[in-house]
């Protein structure tokens, strides 16, 4: 069976184990002449990247991506694409004293009964290392999936849930409730201080999705959603829209009304019949508890003895953040199959003047939104002046900037690029003042 590839329409293949020589990703049916875009993948590749946040683990990897075939003057030639990122910082000797022990959680136990082999250097290829190959995968299709936006974060860490809600409200968790995000840190702090590990639950959005997507019966949105979201490592659950909460819901709450501008509300997740209707897509889905932990638990060797087993070294306390990435790519995987497959039921491919049209139509979103800041700097510098306030507050400028620039990197744009447009903004805001 090839169970290491994926996707009809955008089919990949992927191969390799944390501590073999390389990860990869062989794909087909990529059109030629596409500016190949490495910068983008390999700055996808250092987002999965772990070692970022203070619960993670202290592998320290370069993920520096190669391509090995399918591009000639750094544009797709229309052959089978092959990207490797080479395993590097690792011994092998440092697992020999896994060789014969299935460590609790983890996959070592089935792996062994399934395939009679058992790779004991860290997992193999049920390790969190194979993921990099999905999202090297996904940078190749960003640009198929339009202005179709993703977001995902975590609303459930342990026993801590988001209450207050704030997006703008940025960290290395990705946790969007100012009210309580100290005491999770805190309470992640006591966790890794104890050795142990956490989950929780991510929320996931997509907006700016057509109606449409998802084919009756096996290739359901929905349904490929789920088997994405779940295909990756620790995901142990998933729910559409109201999802577990519509058991408890009548038939009159759970049904999602209409009128003559479309839906009232989203029960459903914006998914009917496995099709996408239109509204915002959402979904949740829940990640175990990192399974290394530093407290010792009984398990057994390949000859059955009954052991106690405590990981040694440093491991993620929580691997939410580092799941996002991974969860972005499935999705824009998904996405293009299901975008690629309606596309030959609409019979329809946008041409030179389509997408000119579509860049039009942002340039004139951008000048509406520039000519509505524009307008409310002027209240501002009124504002100021009936109350004798100064125009200059560097403060307010600097935090502003700060501001723009997470939400850059938070949005993959080029920071520094977006700071020089606001610097410009603000610098005609103090005129108008
Ligand atoms: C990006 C990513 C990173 C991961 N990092 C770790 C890790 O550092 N330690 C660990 O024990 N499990 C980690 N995992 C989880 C394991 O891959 C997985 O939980 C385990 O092998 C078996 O769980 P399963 O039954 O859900 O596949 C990671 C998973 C992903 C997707």
């Amino acid at each position: 069976m090839r169970s290491n590839s994926y996707n009809k329409y955008y089919g990949i293949t992927t191969f390799g184990e944390s501590h073999g020589k390389a990860i990869g990703v062989v794909i087909e049916d990529v059109k030629p002449g596409i500016l190949f875009p490495f910068k983008k993948i390999q700055k996808l590749l250092n987002e999965r990247k772990p070692g970022k946040g203070k619960f993670s683990t202290t592998r320290k990897e370069q993920d520096e991506l190669q391509v090995l075939s399918g591009i000639f003057n750094d544009r797709t030639t229309g052959l089978p694409i092959c990207m490797l990122i080479y395993n590097k910082n690792f011994k092998s000797e440092d697992y020999d004293h896994l060789k014969n022990i299935f460590r609790p959680g983890h996959a070592d136990i089935s792996y062994y009964k399934k395939f009679k082999i058992y790779d004991h250097r860290g997992g193999g290829r049920a390790s969190g290392r194979e993921t990099i190959s999905r999202v090297a995968a996904s940078g190749l299709i960003t640009d198929l999936l339009g202005d179709i936006s993703i977001n995902i974060y975590p609303v459930k860490i342990g026993k801590f849930t988001i209450s207050e809600e704030d997006l703008t409200f940025c960290n290395h968790l990705n946790w969007h409730d100012r009210s309580n995000y100290d005491q999770l840190e805190k309470y992640l702090k006591k966790i890794k201080s104890e050795g142990n590990s956490i989950g929780g639950i991510l929320q996931v959005k997509i907006d700016n999705i057509p109606a449409g997507l998802g084919d009756p019966v096996f290739e359901k949105l929905d349904a490929n959603l789920a088997k994405a979201i779940v295909s990756i490592g620790s995901v142990k659950g998933i729910e559409f829209g109201d999802g577990f909460s519509l058991a408890a819901l009548k038939g009159d709450l759970a049904n999602d009304e209409m009128d003559k501008n479309g839906f009232i509300t989203n029960h459903s997740g914006g998914i009917l019949g496995g099709i996408s209707t239109g509204s915002e897509l959402t979904f949740r889905f829940v990640v175990k508890p990192t399974s290394s932990i530093n407290i010792s638990q009984k398990t057994i060797t390949k000859d059955n003895k009954q052991i106690k087993f405590k990981s040694s070294g440093r491991h993620d306390t929580c691997i939410i953040p580092r799941i996002i990435p991974v969860a972005k790519a499935m999705i824009k995987l998904v996405l293009a199959d299901a975008k690629a497959y309606q596309k030959l039921i609409d019979n329809k491919s946008h041409t030179l003047s389509d997408y000119r049209e579509m860049i039009d139509k942002i340039d004139e979103e951008l000048l509406i939104a520039i000519s509505r800041r524009q307008k409310i700097s002027e209240l501002i510098g009124r504002y100021k002046k009936k109350h004798d306030l100064s125009t200059e507050d560097s403060k307010r400028e600097n935090d502003l900037l700060q501001n723009i620039k997470t939400k850059a990197n938070m949005w993959n744009l080029d920071s520094q690029l977006i700071k020089k447009i606001w610097k410009i903004l603000l610098e005609n805001s103090k005129k108008i003042q």
